[in-house]
């Protein structure tokens, strides 16, 4: 049997029939066709399937759908497209933040959320071991963004590009 699931994708209402088995991942990619977010490990190790629901970024392999009823869900189609691009896919792009691109729509929510949780004071390990230190550090960033794996070990242009964001 399906349940009623609604939410809201990248500002649009969206109704959906689900078995309740299937992941947010596989919702969005298979039910609703926004094949931006990939599906890298299925299991919460690689971080491509990275979204933001509610604001705050989840793996969306890790989450069944009918969890989210009401909730509402950006992906990376929600951010900005070819000549009007997220300040964070411009600085991607900047600095040759990607190489097969696999990973990049998770590294890229994924980044967005870390500067939005910096703000928020969220803490991290590192700002734990440093505390009372301001200054953002790339190993902080590091640590922030060690859910997200890229086999083209672009890391250090990804950290550049968030840096660079965080001004
Ligand atoms: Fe979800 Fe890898 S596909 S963490």
């Amino acid at each position: 049997p399906t349940v009623p699931v609604r939410f809201t994708v990248n500002g649009k209402a969206r109704a959906l029939d689900l078995d309740p088995r299937v992941t947010l991942l596989d919702a969005l990619r298979e039910h609703l066709n926004l094949t931006g977010s990939k599906k890298g490990c299925d299991h919460g190790q690689c971080g491509a399937c990275t979204v933001m629901v509610e604001g705050k970024r989840i793996n969306s392999c890790l989450t069944l759908a009918v969890m989210h009823d009401g909730d509402a869900i950006t992906t990376i189609e929600g951010l900005g497209r070819p000549g009007d691009l997220h300040p964070m896919q411009a600085a991607f792009v900047k600095h040759d933040g990607f190489q097969c691109g696999y990973c990049t729509p998770g590294q890229i929510m994924s980044s967005i959320a870390v500067l939005q949780e910096i703000k928020d004071g969220v803490p991290s390990y590192v700002t734990a071991d440093v505390a009372g230190s301001a200054t953002l550090t790339g190993e902080e960033l590091r640590e922030r963004m060690s859910g997200n794996i890229c086999r083209c070990a672009a890391y250090s242009n990804i950290i550049a590009a968030i840096a660079d964001v965080a001004g």
